[in-house]
């Protein structure tokens, strides 16, 4: 039988506990579950693609069927190469149904052998966006709430600012 893949895109700059909640309970739907580092031309990136993929990589190490990658192409392409049967995607608020669902219909039309997939955020992630931790980040505040344990750090070196008295 063939192997079930899905496909979890996004620009993860970086990722947040959100994206990992969506992560841990999409990957036992599957047989493999490809987080893909992709470019949203809407967004001007903190981190390059390389650096978020380790930090994908070190926040799912324990997750045995999840791999990471990145592609600079376009979705419904990647998903045709991999022989995806899913996009896996977490959806906070109302708000970010509309763009979501016209994701959806598009991708479905450039490679119709894929469904896409919504899971509802936690409670808890609700608030959570990659923006809101690097704003924090950049004005030292504290993350730890906001990211895996794993890459608090690479973030806090890369965004804070060193403290003048
Ligand atoms: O985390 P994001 O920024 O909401 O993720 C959006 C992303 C990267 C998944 C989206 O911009 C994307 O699919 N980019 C790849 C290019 C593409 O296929 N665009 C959509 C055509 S409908």
């Amino acid at each position: 039988m063939n192997k079930r893949v899905a496909i979890c895109p996004g620009s993860f700059d970086p990722i947040t506990k959100g994206h990992l909640d969506i992560i841990h309970r999409a990957a036992p739907m599957f047989d493999e579950l490809i987080v893909v580092v992709m470019t949203n031309h809407a967004k001007k990136c903190s981190f390059t693609a390389d650096e978020r993929r380790v930090m994908i990589e070190k926040s799912v190490a324990d997750i045995k069927n999840v791999k990471v990658d990145c592609y600079d192409g376009l979705l419904a392409e990647y998903t045709e190469k991999k022989n995806a049967c899913a996009i896996i995607k977490g959806l906070r608020a109302v708000s970010d149904f509309e763009y979501e669902f016209q994701m959806a219909l598009t991708n479905k039309k450039l490679n119709p052998k894929v469904e896409t997939l919504f899971l509802t955020t936690s409670a808890d992630n609700m608030y959570l966006s990659s923006s809101m931790v690097r704003l924090i980040a950049s004005m030292n505040g504290d993350i730890t709430e906001f990211v895996p344990s794993v890459i608090h750090d690479d973030i806090m070196q890369r965004l804070s600012k060193p403290k003048k008295d």
